[in-house]
This record gives structure tokens, C-alpha cells and sequence, in this order.
């Protein structure tokens, strides 16, 4: 399963790069907000330090917009990923950028049968958002299942790219079914490392080391 980051934040892509944590970028127009930068120049930071697809949103609803603004971020660098909403327009857009030959990363999904128009559409990635539907008490984990076993029963190679993650336990159920990648925030990735057991376990060793007066150096 590959890793994406959530965020427009260079410092804390660099250092989960520096890791071999990152095989992506994604942003949207919050997290680029969030950043205080101009899209286009934060964008190119990011493409400068990763190497996987960076997602890079349009900010049009009309599809020949959507196209002319996606043509312009494609422009930025190689691993642009083009993000477009899942409305019939961000369709026909993705259909004409996919047939150019760029990555369209299918954004703001919530059913299984988007999912499926965005993947006959060309669909690089499809992003569904699990902690928004969570949000209002619908099951996230269960669409990602369902996309999944669609995406499986045709042979469609839109990648399942499960968005809008919060948990740990979401990143391991996306795991268990099969999501092609997840994109996180920075602090949920890191949070993956934390356990309560490794800290106690640890603190006893350290204990011990300082008993004993074990040295290596
Ligand atoms: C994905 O590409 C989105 O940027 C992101 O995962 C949305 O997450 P949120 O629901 O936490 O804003």
C-alpha cells in the first residue's frame, strides 16, 4: 500500500520523505489555504521534492476550465496529478485529461457508483473520503470495500486512493481490504508508530540499562 501525505506543508513532507514514508503528495484548496502559498509555486516545491504523483486541484466547476486549469498545473512538472471533483463536469474533464495521457486523481467521492463513473471516465486515482462520510454517521470503511470488489469484478485500474483518513484504524482497515493508497495528514502517519506497550516495554529497558550500566559507545 503506498503512502500519501495530506498536506502542503513542506517541512513535514520533507521530513517523512527523508523516511521513505512519502509516495505522494496530495493538497486540495483547504490545505493550500492552510499553507498561506501561491498554489503554483507550492506545488512546485513539492513536485521538486517527491517523486510520486502530487495532486493539484482545480478550482473551476466547468469542465473546459477545469481542463484549461489542468493543462496549466500539468505544466508545473511530470508528477502533477490533476484533481477534479466528482461532478459530470470534473467527468469530462478527467476523460479528456486522461485520453492527453495525464495522472486525474477523482476527488470528493461518497458512492460506490461515482466510483465507478470516475473509473470508466479514466480515472488515474479514485478518492474516496472515509472520515467525512464517518462524520455523518455513514460507514466510510464499508465504501471503500465496495469499491474495491467493483473496481476487482471488472479489471478497472483506477488505483484506490482512500482520502480523508483520521486513524490509525483506518489506515490498517484500508490495509486489510486492499485500498491502493492512503493519503494522511502528517500527524496520523506518525502516529502510526506509537504504542503504549513499546513505550512501557522500552522504559523498562531503560531502566535496566541504567541498573546495569550497559554501554555500547
Ligand atoms: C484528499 O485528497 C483530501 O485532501 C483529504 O483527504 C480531505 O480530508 P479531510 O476530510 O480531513 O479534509
Amino acid at each position: 500500500m503506498k503512502f500519501f501525505v495530506d498536506t502542503a506543508d513542506i517541512p513535514a513532507i520533507a521530513e517523512l520523505h527523508a523516511l521513505g514514508m512519502v509516495d505522494g503528495v496530495t493538497t486540495n484548496p483547504s490545505l493550500i489555504k492552510k499553507s498561506g502559498r501561491d498554489i503554483l509555486e507550492v506545488t512546485k516545491e513539492i513536485c521538486d521534492l517527491v517523486d510520486g504523483p502530487v495532486s493539484a486541484e482545480v478550482t473551476a466547476t466547468d469542465a473546459d476550465t477545469m481542463i484549461a486549469e489542468g493543462r496549466k498545473l500539468l505544466e508545473i512538472a511530470e508528477n502533477i496529478a490533476v484533481k477534479v471533483p466528482l461532478t459530470w463536469d470534473g467527468l469530462k474533464a478527467c476523460k479528456v485529461l486522461s485520453d492527453d495521457g495525464a495522472m486525474v486523481n477523482v476527488t470528493l467521492c461518497f458512492s460506490a457508483n461515482q466510483a465507478l463513473l470516475a473509473a470508466k471516465a479514466g480515472a488515474t486515482f479514485i478518492s474516496p473520503f472515509i472520515g467525512r462520510l464517518d462524520d455523518i454517521h455513514m460507514d466510510g470503511m464499508e465504501l471503500i470495500e465496495d469499491i474495491r470488489v467493483i473496481y476487482d469484478n471488472y479489471g478497472f485500474e483506477t488505483q484506490i486512493l482512500a482520502a480523508s483518513i483520521r486513524s490509525a484504524n483506518h489506515v490498517l482497515d484500508c490495509a486489510r481490504i486492499g485500498a491502493d493508497v492512503i493519503t494522511a495528514p502528517p500527524a496520523v502517519i506518525k502516529g502510526l508508530v506509537t504504542h503504549p506497550l513499546t513505550d512501557k516495554g522500552l522504559d523498562a529497558f531503560l531502566a535496566d540499562i541504567k541498573a546495569a550500566g550497559i554501554k555500547i559507545l
